[in-house]
Order: structure tokens, then sequence, then C-alpha cells
């Protein structure tokens, strides 16, 4: 099979590239921008192999996302560029705009060209996945989980930003009979994850000794999803998903914030023991809230398994441990993403008052 993925050079994309490259056999042309969270080095371990090729676009250039289309001639497209990270929607809300809804608008544009020409079976069987988030349906209150039929609330201008995508995908469709499908995924973590996010962040400031910032009370809670079983996820939707159709992909595995951190720095007390200095959930420093934090998100997989036989198998406090370990022997990566990114504070510059 020959798969197009965009935003390959980034956390999830580059798992997805990798586990079709590696698992899958797949012919992989890789489209991706490189801005500051995409980077090369994340795709090192596919580098070398003939199956996987990379080109440095943005998805912008719609006549040139569809020259690479028509060269490549893949049997399915996974969009995943996107401008990703919440707080930088906060004080810069323009680029994700530009780059997620409008971005998105060329790949649909780009690919419906490319669809169009295609005869028989590999135009009944090609699909355009766009992978997007839980985010678009906005916070839950201490009860219930997200399904395929909650409506849209987003609440964050990247969660905004991610909605529009969805309904552009939606819209082609309903109006062009375009093969899309839409997936909702919950908070991802794993190797190669940008330190901006989350998880990386507090491993790499407990290693370092840094204050480890939780936002506001830290109860906020997330259902995290590995990478891998995200991943996993996309390639059943790939082979059994249907064309106009939503899938949610969630870990079943919701966690507060704070008790979150406390788990990271408890496995790194144990896998990279410091004597003397004490436990590292000392470092735990609560900063000011996100505005507009999300309370709550939590997913529910049901009609995901019933239609697709799919369910993340990676248990939370594995996982965490499995990440630490991978940071812990991936020194050079994360020495040279942090020279693009060094922890401070982001998302303030416009809060609300
Ligand atoms: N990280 C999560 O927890 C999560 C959860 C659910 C859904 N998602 C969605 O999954 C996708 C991937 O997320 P991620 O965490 O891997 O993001 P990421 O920020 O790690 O990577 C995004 C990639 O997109 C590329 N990119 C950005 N703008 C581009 C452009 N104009 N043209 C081409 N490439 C461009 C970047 O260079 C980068 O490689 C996104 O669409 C995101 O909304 C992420």
């Amino acid at each position: 099979m020959k798969i197009f993925v965009t935003g390959g050079a980034g956390f999830i994309g580059s798992a997805l590239v990798r586990s079709l490259v590696r698992d899958k056999n797949c012919h992989v042309l890789t489209l991706d921008k490189l801005t500051y969270a995409g980077d090369l080095k994340t795709l090192e371990g596919v580098s070398a192999n003939s199956l996987h090729r990379f080109e440095r676009l943005d998805i912008l250039q719609t006549k040139d996302v569809l020259r690479c289309l028509l060269e490549f001639s893949p049997d399915a497209v996974f969009h995943l560029a996107a401008e990703t990270h919440v707080d930088r929607s906060i004080s810069g809300p323009a680029v994700f705009l530009e780059t997620n809804v409008t971005g998105t608008l060329s790949m649909l544009e780009a690919t419906k060209c490319y669809w169009e020409e295609l005869k028989g079976p590999k135009r009944a069987t090609f699909r355009f996945i766009h992978v997007s988030t839980d985010e678009v349906y906005g916070s839950l209150g201490p009860k219930g989980k997200f399904t395929e039929l909650s409506p849209y609330r987003p609440n964050s201008p990247y969660a905004a930003s991610k909605a529009g995508s969805d309904h552009l995908a939606r819209a082609w469709h309903v109006t062009y009979g375009f093969p899309s499908i839409i997936t909702h995924a919950s908070n991802n973590y794993g190797p190669y994850q940008f330190p901006e996010k989350l998880i990386p962040l507090c491993i790499l400031k407990a290693l370092k000794g840094d204050p480890i910032p939780v936002y506001g009370t830290g109860k906020n809670i997330r259902d995290w999803l590995h990478v891998e079983d995200h991943v996993e996820g996309l390639w059943n939707i790939l082979k059994r998903g249907k064309p106009g159709e939503t899938y949610n992909i969630g870990g079943g595995t919701e966690c507060t914030n704070l008790e979150l951190v406390k788990r990271v720095c408890s496995l790194i007390d144990i896998l990279q023991p410091r004597n003397g200095i004490g436990p590292r959930s000392k470092l735990i420093t609560h900063v000011p809230d996100r505005p507009g934090h999300d309370l709550r998100y939590a997913i529910d997989t049901k009609a995901t398994f019933r239609k697709l036989g799919w369910k993340a198998k990676m248990n939370l406090d594995e996982g965490l441990k499995e990440t630490i370990l991978w940071y812990l022997s991936h020194p050079e990566w994360c020495q040279h993403v942090q020279e693009k990114y060094a922890g401070e504070r982001l998302g303030l510059a416009r809060a609300a008052k």
C-alpha cells in the first residue's frame, strides 16, 4: 500500500510513519513543513528505509501538494499536519486558523482533485483520514463521556480551529462524496513528543531538578492515550472505517494533571534515583491556570470497538515508564528540540481578565 502522511515529522505523525513503514510494509510519502514542532531527527528511524520518502512542503501550497499526490499515487492520505499546542493558540491564534482550517481546505482540494481522476478499485477504496481531537467537544463535568454524537463546543482557539477543519472534512464527504473520515483522539503521550506538552515537559524538568509547573489546582482530568495505541486505531480505521463516519479514540485512563505529574515524578525517582535531595514531587509548583482551561475530557470508545474491534491496550503506568525510559535514552534528541523551546511558560500573553 502507498500512504501519504502530512505532519509526519511531528509526534503522532512520525509514530504513524514508523509503524506504516516498519510493521505494515507500506510505501510512505511524508509531507511536512518542518515548523518548530517538526524535525527530521524525529524521523531518523525510517530515513534510510527505501519504503520512505520525505518532502518538505507547506500544506497551504495546494498545487505542490497535488503534484506530490499525482507523482506518488497513494491509496490513502492521513492528514495530521497542524498547529497543535493550546497555549500557543491562546497567544497567537492566527497561524492556527491558517494551518488547521485553510491548510485542511488546501489538503481537501488537492486530494479531491487527485481522487477524482482515480479509476476502479483504487478510487473505491481510497480514504482521506482527517486526524482530529476530542477537544472539539469542549469540556465535560464530573460525569459522562464524549461520544461520536456529542455536540461541538470548542473552547480554545486550537480546538475551534480543529472543529473548523472537521466541518470541512465532513462537508467534502456530504457535498462531493469525497471519502473522508474524521477521528477524535484524546491526549497522546509517548516517545518523540515535543517538550511543550505536559508529560515530556514534566519529565525533562524533573530530570533537571527544575520547578514542574502545574496549571491552577491541577484537578483537570485527561484521558491519556499512548501514541502507539492511537496509531493502531488509525490503521484499523483505514482498513475498516467507513467514509463519512467519525471514530473516537481514547485511552480509557482518566487522571488529574496533578496525579499524572506525581506519577511521573515517582517513576523517575525509581528509574533515575538521586540521593539526598528527596522526591521529585517536591518540584511541583502550582502556576496561574490556562485561560479557558477545559476541566475534563473522557472518551467513550464503545462504538469504535463495536465497529472496528479496536481498543487501547497500554496501561498508563506501563506507558509512562516506557516513555520516561525513552526520554532517558535519547538525550541528544531532547537537547536538540530543547534548543527550539527551553520550557518557558506559554499562553498567558492574551489571557482573559
Ligand atoms: N498530541 C495530541 O495529544 C493529539 C490528540 C488528538 C489529536 N491530535 C492531532 O494529531 C495531529 C498531530 O498532532 P501532534 O501532536 O503529532 O502534533 P505536532 O505538533 O507534534 O506535529 C505537527 C506537525 O505538523 C507539521 N506542520 C505544521 N504546519 C504545517 C504546514 N503548514 N504544512 C505542513 N506541515 C505542517 C509540523 O512541522 C509538525 O511536524 C494534529 O492534527 C493534532 O490536532 C493530537
